[in-house]
């Protein structure tokens, strides 16, 4: 199996785990464009590899970074001496350094204040208030920059600066609804929404009405498409998974995500994949579920309208 490659900016939700799971089951001769409208990270696209692509997502920082490094303002030099020079501050200053770039982005919204703020943060969370304010605290690491790290974040842009150069992409500010009116038949479109009723970021929230619109949409998507969603938890089971299992096909793999410090405490989830096409290959339930889990899906399941938690 081939490494998968981090992208530099990481988000909540990231499926850097789902992406073996996704190439697996890609069904796409890469004749059309890659159409991601909800990219966070990236990632999948960027380990896809299409050789055309529009990234799209409603926040802008995101997008301004990866416009950056496409349009070469952003380079793997320029990020190296950039996270040389902010490290050293960083460690020098400890926290009080962080926060003033945390301003310092909150008035000038520069990429690669984005980028530090990204790594040197809590959690590599991405949170804005209601203001539109980067609000993440300090990750408590001011020796967080040493060679290796500057090295090894480098080396990610770089991976995204020369599949820029290679290839058409487009990196697009906007709405999914907008991003989805184009799509052809020979496209491919990889969704992967925010948890409904999770989220109250000021650039990802998300209500019924964008799940509904989303579904909406790929119900009568033309090109071929996988959607990324959760199939259950301990707790409960996704209420949209039995209608979209009735128009698609749906392949699931469990992993397991830390709660707290304690590497004992791992809590299972079940990640799913919906597309609109067969593929051969078969990822149904785990049979490794606990009894008291498998019986869990076989209750009568919530309505769309409770909250849901994710990954
Ligand atoms: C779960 S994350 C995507 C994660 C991504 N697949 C990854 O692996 O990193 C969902 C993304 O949708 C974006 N988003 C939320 N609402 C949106 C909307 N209405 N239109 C476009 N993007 C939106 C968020 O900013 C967030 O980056």
């Amino acid at each position: 199996m081939s490494r998968i490659f981090v992208p530099p900016i990481k988000c909540q939700g990231i499926k850097t785990k789902l992406v073996p799971l996704i190439q697996e089951n890609l069904n796409w001769d890469r004749a059309g464009t890659w159409i991601e409208p909800l990219m966070g990270s990236g990632v999948v696209g960027f380990n896809i590899r299409p050789k055309r692509a529009v990234f799209a997502d409603s926040n802008p920082h995101i997008i301004n970074f990866y416009q950056a490094i496409n349009s070469s303002i952003l380079t793997p030099a320029v990020v190296g001496s950039f996270l040389k020079h902010e490290g050293a501050c960083l460690q020098e200053k400890g926290g009080d350094y962080y926060y003033q770039v945390r301003e310092r982005f909150n008035q000038e919204q520069e990429p690669l204040d984005f980028l530090f703020l990204n790594r040197a943060g809590f959690n590599g969370m991405i949170r804005f208030n209601q203001n539109g304010e980067f609000n993440v605290p300090f990750n408590h690491k001011p020796e967080r920059f040493s060679q290796a790290y500057i090295t090894k974040v480098v080396n990610q842009v770089r991976y995204v600066y020369d599949l820029c150069r290679l290839n058409e992409y487009t990196f697009l500010c906007q709405d999914f609804r907008e991003t989805l009116r184009d799509v052809g038949v020979k496209d491919f479109v990889y969704c992967d929404p925010p948890y409904f009723g999770r989220h109250v970021d000021y650039y990802n929230s998300w209500a019924e009405t964008d799940e509904r619109d989303l579904l909406g949409y790929l119900n009568q998507c033309k090109a071929r498409f996988i959607l990324s969603t959760w199939h259950s938890n301990e707790y409960r089971s996704n209420p949209l998974i039995p209608d979209l299992q009735k128009r698609h096909h749906v392949v699931t793999q469990e992993h397991f995500y830390h709660v707290g410090p304690k590497e004992t405490n791992r809590k299972p989830v079940i990640e799913a994949l919906v597309m609109n096409y067969n593929n051969s290959s078969q990822h149904f339930y785990r049979p490794s579920l606990q009894p008291q889990q498998a019986r869990l899906l076989e209750r009568p399941l919530p309505t769309l309208t409770g909250t849901v938690e994710g990954n």
